[in-house]
């Protein structure tokens, strides 16, 4: 699946299909992680996550409504252009959504704005797709841990420390 309209057809049955697969790469990248602070669950679907972790503070956005719709809340936007304040967020999680993105680069930017200086990212995409986002990725955050995390590589990020002089 690829397109933004795919996904909204698709919503009724996605957890059915994909909370297992989905459920995997969550503790692959997530057991003993920090998740602490304000976190943005970024392309969030039907709100796997927040179900895995428990949670219900998960701020949660993605463009599909019939996504949404079945998660029971969270914010419609395109992740290229984030509704949120600069340095808001201490976490992003952004599973199996980057690969979809008709300019992951503008995602990624917006990710670095929205994210505190000393926050954590967590990403997932498509091996597939390694080529051409690892370096896009790589040019704008640290990678602290790399890993294969089923279908996807799985990703730890930090922002890249800025030297003072
Ligand atoms: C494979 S699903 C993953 C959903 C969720 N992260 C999970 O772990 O189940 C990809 C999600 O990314 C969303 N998405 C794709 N491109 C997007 C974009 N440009 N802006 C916001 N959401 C997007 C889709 O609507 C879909 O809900």
């Amino acid at each position: 699946m690829s397109k933004k309209a795919d996904y909204t057809k698709t919503a009724l049955q996605y957890n059915k299909r994909y909370r297992d697969t989905q459920f995997e790469k969550y503790r692959i990248m997530l057991s003993g992680l920090n998740l602490s602070g304000k976190i943005l669950d970024h392309g969030c679907g039907t709100g796997l996550l927040s179900e895995f972790l428990k949670r219900d503070d998960l701020v949660g956005c993605d463009s599909s409504a019939g996504m949404l719709k079945v998660r029971g809340s969270g914010d419609l936007t395109n992740v290229e252009k984030l509704p949120y304040e600069d340095n808001q967020f201490d976490r992003v999680l952004s599973f199996s959504v980057l690969m979809n993105c008709k300019n992951p680069e503008k995602a990624i930017l917006e990710i670095k704005r929205v994210l505190k200086p000393k926050g954590t990212i967590v990403c997932t995409f498509l091996k597939a797709f390694e080529s051409k986002l690892k370096p896009m990725i790589a040019k704008n955050f640290t990678v602290k841990l790399e890993t294969t995390c089923g279908e996807d590589t799985g990703l730890i990020l930090e922002p890249k420390s800025v030297k003072q002089y």
